[in-house]
């Protein structure tokens, strides 16, 4: 029997990003596919029965795929220049917990599935949590097969060339009644936990949180020959916007705003770029407050725009409203954990997605750097095994 270190060990050489630090594994790419390749071998090594459903998302059976299943999992595609946990840690965390469960001599009245779901950050195609939008149908397969990764490749020609069909993307009413309930167990990714005390904590809520590209347009120069008062550089606007963004969001109590992200067109040294592209990522707990953030920002953005001689565009990429998790649930965690603190989020996660069709809820594992989408994520040897220990808890107080 292996411990979640020791799982989580046996792909620490998988997807190392030398250049960004920490990990790339994108969805579908060698990493991804190889951490697929893992998963499956760690699922059939304990008996459990695998199938990809037609949405891309790995289910490993302990017992016959039923009606009404007890389902755990997460996801093993990661940020660029990610950390180990993200994602990771939940799918090792439930091999282990499987493993726990039989040493313990549980016989479970419902079977129990593992899954891992893909394109959870939205890092390779734009939308985060792809998989179970897909599933649940809160994407619709048009959209999701026409998304376009950095190189132009849709989502539609990655999957089919991964052995999937993309004309059977969509919601899977059959896979989504299998599902009794869903726990997620995740890394904590902020300082939620304290060094002293319990190193688990039940799930209460995910802030909500979208995303939207700005494309700004200006005219695409020479660096030499272009004065300074001919230009329309859209970087120059570009770099107002991000500290318009900034401001809008320190003016507003709990909000989040970022660009993490930013492409200038075509990207030379001595070329005054012809566009530049931005993906702003905002957060806040009600709907309509981020609506009117996204559009003061657009705003503002215009104006700053206007001023350089160039104009601006926003697009919605993807939004997830503020999520509760189902109360039930989680007070059978917290009576399954008795002493584990619950905690509120602002990172999202395929439970999120979930949690507005199906039973949903979250155990999270302490991260002592209190850093995350980040090489410096970290989770000691312990708190990992006491992680699979509570998860492996509260599943059996489910099955
Ligand atoms: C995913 O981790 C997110 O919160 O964006
Ligand atoms: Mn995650
Ligand atoms: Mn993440």
């Amino acid at each position: 029997m292996e411990t979640v270190s020791q799982l989580l060990e046996s792909i620490s050489d998988v997807g190392r990003d030398t250049a960004r630090g920490g990990y790339s594994r994108p969805v579908y790419s060698t990493a991804e596919l190889d951490l697929r390749g893992w998963f499956v071998e760690q699922a059939g090594r304990r008996g459990l029965e695998v199938e990809t459903d037609r949405n891309g998302i790995i289910w490993a059976w302990w017992g016959a795929p039923q009606k009404g299943a007890l389902v755990t999992g997460s996801h093993l595609d990661s940020v660029p220049g990610g950390g180990a946990f993200d994602g990771p840690l939940g799918v090792a965390s439930a091999l282990a917990a499987v493993d726990v469960l039989r040493q313990r001599g549980v016989q479970p009245n419902r079977s129990l599935a593992i899954t891992v779901f893909p394109e959870e950050e939205g890092s390779r195609f734009g939308v985060a949590c792809l998989g179970s939008r897909l599933l649940t149908g809160a994407i619709g397969p048009d959209k999701a097969r026409n998304l376009r990764d950095a190189d132009g490749n849709t989502f539609a020609e990655v999957s089919q060339g991964n052995g999937l069909d993309p004309e059977h993307f969509g919601r899977d009413e059959e896979a989504l009644a299998r599902i009794g309930d869903f726990v997620e167990l995740h890394v904590e990714q902020g300082r939620g936990l304290g060094e002293e005390g319990p190193a688990i904590a039940v799930g209460s809520s995910i802030l909500g949180h979208g995303r939207w590209k700005l494309t700004v347009s200006g005219q695409g120069n020479h660096a030499g020959t272009t004065l300074m008062q001919d230009r329309a550089d859209p970087m120059v606007a570009a770099a107002q916007i991000i500290i318009a963004v900034q401001k809008s969001a320190a003016a507003q109590p709990d909000a989040r705003a970022t660009v993490g992200r930013l492409e200038p067109i075509p990207g030379g040294t001595n070329v005054i770029a012809s566009r530049v592209q931005l993906w702003l990522d905002v957060r806040y707990p009600e709907d309509a407050v981020t609506g009117a953030l996204v559009e003061a920002i657009h705003g503002k953005a215009q104006k700053i725009a206007a001023f350089e001689g160039c104009s601006v565009t926003l697009t919605e990429e993807s939004y997830s409203g503020t999520v509760h998790f189902d109360a039930a649930l989680q007070r059978q965690l917290e009576n399954a954990l008795p002493g584990a603190p619950v905690l509120a989020t602002g990172a999202g996660h395929d439970a999120g997605v979930l949690a507005g069709y199906v039973p949903s809820g979250m155990i999270f594992v302490r991260n002592p750097t209190g850093i995350s989408h980040s090489p410096e994520e970290h989770v000691e040897d312990d708190d990992a095994d006491a992680g699979a220990g509570a998860l492996a808890d509260v599943l059996e107080g489910l099955l």
